[in-house]
């Protein structure tokens, strides 16, 4: 197999999660540039993965400026800042990995399917449950029969409270327009499964849901703006800052805070940054619990989940057939198979995910899977076409949350 040669764009999480491959797998993926804005990361980037300097930029802008220097480009910007550089790289003959969501415009995820489709270039959305052995295994139960004939899927995603706190209230995705309202930021995942098992173009669909908790109206009296300032409910608040970011772990979320990890620095980014405000007195608008119905053509129904308000952080799935039942649990990796006139359910077995990866293996998966393509071999099951079904499905059940109406899908 060839090996793959990658320019990386945005060496924050997402980039530095893909890019780790390479470490594991050398002989497979070689990443040979960046552009990163931010100098100590593009540093620490470079540093870890042996970039010259000459390959390091400031931003995508100018890595795609200069003639070609790989085979590949990893999209792994923030939302708003996908639909340009994955274009521009398709363009100059470039295969594309692209960060989830394709873009948070509707038209601008249909302009990068025709770019892909017109290109004639791989590419690939990180769709990384898609990859995982444990929605792989659901996937094929699914297509051998296992429960007859699909009838409804019901899936809960339980974000985690912190989590929530972390990503939604103070972080990243916590403003709709600045990033991508909910439904695209976290649920695009669960609504490209759905689509995936169900199998159909989706016709209809309709949502509820809207931001009740996390608002001003909330904050206990006295709280100040931010944990660090001696506040009076550090005891009873489960989201005060210190519970979550000075615990003594310094991954995620902690990295994502900091890259100053000794308690001082920690404490200081919570002092000066947005990660130590009081989660009533943020700057938040996205939902932080939603429902959706959908019905698929041939008559598969479906209903989705998302709560912010949930110990566990786990995504739990039915699938109810004709003949049987499909019970999944992603946190615990069990997957349990009921066939009707059987003497109960069976466990199924699921294939252990590649040590070290996140996402239940997803992240090893894409990457992976990326390469294959790039090679000539396998399939693209995130390709732009099969994406778009399930990004144009995030667009309509916004549509129908905020205009309280069901969308007929076209
Ligand atoms: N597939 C998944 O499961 C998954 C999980 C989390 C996040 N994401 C998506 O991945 C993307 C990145 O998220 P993240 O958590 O890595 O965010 P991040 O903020 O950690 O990383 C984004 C990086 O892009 C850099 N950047 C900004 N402007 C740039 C420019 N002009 N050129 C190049 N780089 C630039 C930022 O400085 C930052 O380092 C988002 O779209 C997010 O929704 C996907």
């Amino acid at each position: 197999m060839k090996k793959v040669s990658v320019l990386v764009l945005g060496a924050g999480s997402r980039g530095n999660a893909y890019a780790a491959y390479s470490e594991r797998f050398p002989e497979e993926l070689d990443i040979v540039a960046v552009a990163e804005p931010v100098r100590e990361r593009r540093e620490k980037f470079a540093g870890r993965y042996g970039i010259k300097g000459e390959n390091c930029f400031p931003g995508w802008e100018e890595a795609l400026a200069v003639p070609k220097l790989a085979d590949a480009v990893f999209v792994c910007t923030l939302d708003g800042m996908h639909t340009m550089p994955a274009v521009k790289a398709m363009e100059l003959g470039y295969d594309v990995m692209l960060e989830k969501p394709m873009s948070n415009k509707e038209e601008e995820c249909i302009a990068i399917e025709r770019a892909a489709r017109e290109s004639g270039r791989i590419l690939t959305v990180c769709h990384v449950l898609r990859y995982t052995p444990f929605f792989r295994k659901i996937k094929g139960l699914v297509d051998e029969g296992a429960v007859g004939k699909i009838q409804t899927i019901d899936l809960i995603e339980n974000v985690g409270y912190w989590h929530y706190a972390h990503s939604f209230v103070r972080g990243n995705w916590r403003d709709a327009e600045e990033t991508s309202p909910m439904i695209l930021a976290k649920s695009c995942h669960d609504l490209d499964i759905i689509s995936w098992l169900a199998g159909e173009r989706c016709e209809w669909i309709s949502s509820f849901g809207s931001l009740t908790h996390f608002t001003e109206r909330n904050k206990p009296e006295g709280a100040p703006g931010n944990c660090m300032e001696g506040c009076p409910c550090q005891d009873t608040c489960v989201y005060y800052a210190p519970k979550i970011y000075l615990n003594g772990n310094t991954g995620w979320p902690v990295d994502v805070v900091t890259g100053d990890l000794t308690p001082e620095g920690i404490a200081e980014a919570l002092r000066e940054g947005p990660y130590g405000r009081c989660v009533y007195g943020c700057d938040n608008n996205v939902v932080d619990h939603q429902v959706v119905a959908m019905e698929f053509a041939g008559g598969v129904t479906a209903s989705f989940t998302m709560c912010g308000f949930t110990a566990q952080m786990t995504r739990k799935m039915k699938i109810m057939g004709t003949q049987g039942e499909i019970m999944a649990d992603l946190e615990k990796t069990v997957i349990s198979l009921h066939r009707f006139g059987e003497d109960g359910e069976r466990a199924v077995p699921v294939p252990p995910a590649e040590d070290g990866f996140g996402h239940g293996g997803g992240d090893f998966g894409v990457v992976q899977n990326f390469i294959r393509l790039a090679n000539g071999e396998g399939d693209n099951l995130t390709s732009a076409r099969a994406s778009l079904q399930s990004h144009l499905m995030c667009f309509a059940a916004e549509k129908a949350r905020i205009g309280h109406c069901t969308v007929r899908m076209g």
